[in-house]
């Protein structure tokens, strides 16, 4: 039957240009819907004689037939290609190398304030923290620092806005205003709990735990070369009690030294020198026995009886209460135990100089 022939190829080219499942219904419509060529010839069988309608409907099912396969496979082949688009609209490439999360670790530094720390409470010392902007009265006066001493000047200080015209605030050029921050808040802290002197007037003199403490941390002076760094951390150390003496400095100090460098032969020199909050006063050197630096002495905090004006700044009767404090470079110990030469190494935030430490 040529006309159905015709038809079926009509049909199956219709089918391959429809670009679209909407497009390949809409032509479909026109072969097998409701008023389409193949219904619309069955509806004619009606009129033929029974032999007829025999032959012809049975071409026209083959036709129909064929229409139908047609459909079907177009349907799968746009089916396809839209999965295909969708895949490649999706795709991941693999081939690209992995996002690396690095191991990250502490800073050098950090490692060495966390070494103090273990070391310095392992000797039932205290951890406590203080502000980095300080006051004039904290960070001088109540230091027995004289109005005229030079570390006040601008050109050692960085002053800040805040305070007042005489007395401005700034950036600590050391951990010591932590001495008399902390003592005073134990001071206060005891006070109550010894019922004869309530009253917060007047220097106590009362029994209270002994003050013992380390308060690590950033400090800031104008300096910058390759030992001095604007930023730098410093670590203070308080022990008051009724009977702290300067051997007990020694004691620590000496016992803490060998602990942090892991050397038991480590030798230290309490060299006189002068502070204003201490008196006596002395800067701590250390000497290694094997390594590199054998035999050299090295400065590595400032140290003292506190004086007894700055005990009385604590609120403390200093008749009674006596003790020594100490200031040491974290830096400095960091740059000594790894041998570091230049100091802003630590500032840089170069990763291949910091991933060293890890
Ligand atoms: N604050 C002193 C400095 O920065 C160090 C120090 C601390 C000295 C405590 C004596 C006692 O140099």
């Amino acid at each position: 039957m040529n006309e159905l022939n015709i038809l079926v190829a009509a049909a199956k080219t219709d089918f391959g240009q429809a670009a679209t499942p909407a497009d390949l219904e809409n032509a479909k419509a026109l072969f097998l819907g409701k008023s389409g060529r193949i219904t619309e010839m069955m509806k004619g069988l009606s009129a033929l004689s029974v032999e007829e309608k025999k032959s012809r409907g049975a071409a026209i099912n083959q036709a129909k037939q064929a229409i139908e396969s047609a459909l079907n496979l177009r349907r799968e082949a746009l089916a396809d290609t839209e999965l295909q688009a969708q895949l490649q609209a999706e795709a991941l490439d693999v081939t690209l190398p992995g996002r690396q999360r690095g191991a990250g670790g502490l800073h050098p530094v950090s490692l060495t304030l966390e070494r103090i720390e273990a070391i310095f409470s392992s000797m039932g010392f205290e951890v406590a923290q203080g502000p980095e902007i300080e006051t004039d009265w904290f960070n001088f006066t109540a230091l027995n620092t004289p109005e005229d001493h030079p570390a006040r000047s601008m050109h050692d200080t960085f002053y800040v806005e805040g305070g007042s015209a005489t007395a401005p605030n700034l950036l600590r050029t050391h951990t010591s205003p932590m001495q008399v921050r902390h003592a005073v808040q134990h001071v206060k802290k005891h006070r109550a709990a010894t019922g004869a002197d309530t009253a917060g007037e007047g220097l106590f003199s009362g029994a209270m735990p002994e003050i013992r403490v380390i308060a690590p941390g950033r400090t800031y002076r104008v300096d910058s070369d390759a030992t001095h760094s604007p930023m730098f951390h410093q670590c203070e150390g308080l022990w008051i009690g009724e009977n702290v003496s300067f051997k007990d400095l020694k004691f620590v100090f000496t016992d803490f030294c060998r602990t942090f460098f892991e050397s038991d032969d480590l030798v230290l020199r309490f060299r006189p020198s002068f502070f204003p909050f201490t008196e006596p006063s002395a800067e701590i050197d250390i000497q290694f026995q094997g390594g590199p630096l054998a035999g050299k002495w090295l400065e590595v905090a400032g140290s003292g009886q506190v004086h007894p004006n700055v005990v009385r700044n604590m609120g403390l009767d200093s008749e009674k209460y006596i003790g020594f404090a100490f200031g040491m470079g974290p830096d400095r110990l960091t740059m000594l135990r790894y041998g570091v030469n230049d100091l802003r190494l630590f500032f840089d935030g170069d990763i291949r100089f910091l991933s060293q430490f890890q």
